[in-house]
């Protein structure tokens, strides 16, 4: 189902502002898309209002072209699962998916198929007939969309659903989401704080800050693109490195002359209206290359070294102080203390305008 937001806003009833507001986005169907955004930014306020547990206070909503402003939740062709599960601890796991159909009045033997459909698919058969507290936490979150799946929605709405589980089960429920999603084919909204779970579950990214969208996007363009200062800090782990310079004859200069790069042909065109003006430069840690070349080099005073196994962080300072997270390959040798010459990838720089923090273009 393909859900469109049409300038949509939220005014929460005693406040005087809007808490979201000029929201608009087009959700294809069968599309996984996830809500980002830092802790109170308005990701659950907006998904609240999709599902009508919220008012909208304006603009539209339309699920497959038809308008869902009044329409009750329960009419919406929709279900949800949330952070904590509640499932009803005196019913087995059978009982508490077959609920909502029970509910609707649904024939024993179609609640008996879309049940073991559904329990197949999450692999939690064996556990059927016990109760939620006889079953770990993950098991309990399967059967928390398990409980959604079973109601055959058009969309799933999904709000931190991940964030209870511990870190190993957390990264093998992002991958049986995705799994679940290719799966099904149902279209998808959810929302996370959590910039991983992000990058490696959705087919667009919906970035909020502060209740406004910052950026929309597969999340390659997130990674290789960000349109902001805020895009480029939040998406990607180590933080993508920023200096704060100078574009002087060309070149984006660090004051003091420790680092003083030449931009790539593509990017020297927007960049001739910064001449002597201050400039952001992004650069990702991957993005810097051991050894010398050319007049893109400069020295690192390596202080900390971080070993990841396959990668190792280098936490290194600039002659003018400012720090840095080099990756380099894990069997490179470095020590804290030593000095190192290092250069760009010139094609893997990002210029942010210093006042506005939009990206360069
Ligand atoms: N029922 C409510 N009444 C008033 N303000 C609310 C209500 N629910 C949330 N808020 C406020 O709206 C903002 C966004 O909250 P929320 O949507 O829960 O953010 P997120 O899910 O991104 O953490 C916060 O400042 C929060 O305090
Ligand atoms: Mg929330």
């Amino acid at each position: 189902m393909r859900v469109e937001l049409k300038n949509i806003g939220k005014k929460y009833e005693g406040r005087e502002a809007f808490t979201i507001r000029h929201i608009d986005l087009e959700i294809e169907s069968q599309e996984f898309c996830v809500i980002l955004g830092p802790s109170g930014c308005g990701k659950s306020t907006l998904l609240r209002m999709i599902a009508g547990l919220n008012s909208i206070t304006e603009g539209e909503l339309l699920f497959g072209g038809k308008l869902m402003n009044k329409v009750e939740p329960k009419d919406r062709d929709i279900a949800m699962v949330f952070q904590s599960y509640a499932l009803y601890p005196h019913m087995t796991v059978y009982q508490n998916m077959a609920f909502s159909l029970e509910m609707r009045k649904e024939s024993k033997k179609l609640i008996h198929e879309r049940v073991t459909e559904a329990a197949q698919t999450l692999q939690i058969t064996d556990y059927l007939y016990n109760k939620p507290s006889d079953i770990s936490g993950g098991q309990r979150q399967r059967v928390a969309l398990g409980r959604a799946m079973v109601r055959n929605p058009a969309v799933f709405l999904m709000d931190e659903p991940l964030s209870n589980l511990d870190a190993k089960l957390r990264e093998h429920m992002r991958v049986e989401l995705v799994r679940l999603h290719q799966d099904l084919g149902t279209t998808t909204i959810y929302v996370t704080h959590d910039q991983t779970e992000a990058m490696t579950m959705a087919t667009k990214i919906v970035l909020l800050d502060q209740g406004k969208i910052q950026q929309v996007g597969a999340p390659e363009e997130f990674y290789n693109r960000p349109e902001n200062l805020f895009v480029a800090g939040f998406i990607g782990s180590p933080t993508m490195n920023i200096l704060r310079g100078t574009m002087k004859e060309g070149r984006f200069v660090i004051e003091s002359g420790t680092v003083s790069v030449r931009p790539e042909e593509a990017d020297r065109a927007a960049l001739q209206a910064y001449e002597n003006k201050p400039v952001i430069l992004g650069i990702r840690s991957e993005r810097f290359l051991s050894g010398e070349n050319g007049d893109n080099t400069f020295e690192a005073v390596i202080e900390v070294v971080e070993m990841l196994g396959k990668e190792k962080l280098l936490y290194a300072k600039l002659a003018d102080g400012q720090q840095i997270i080099i990756s380099q390959p894990g069997h490179f040798v470095y020590n804290p203390g030593e000095v190192h010459n290092f250069h760009f990838d010139v094609e893997a720089l990002h210029y942010f305008d210093a006042e506005t923090t939009q990206r360069i273009v």
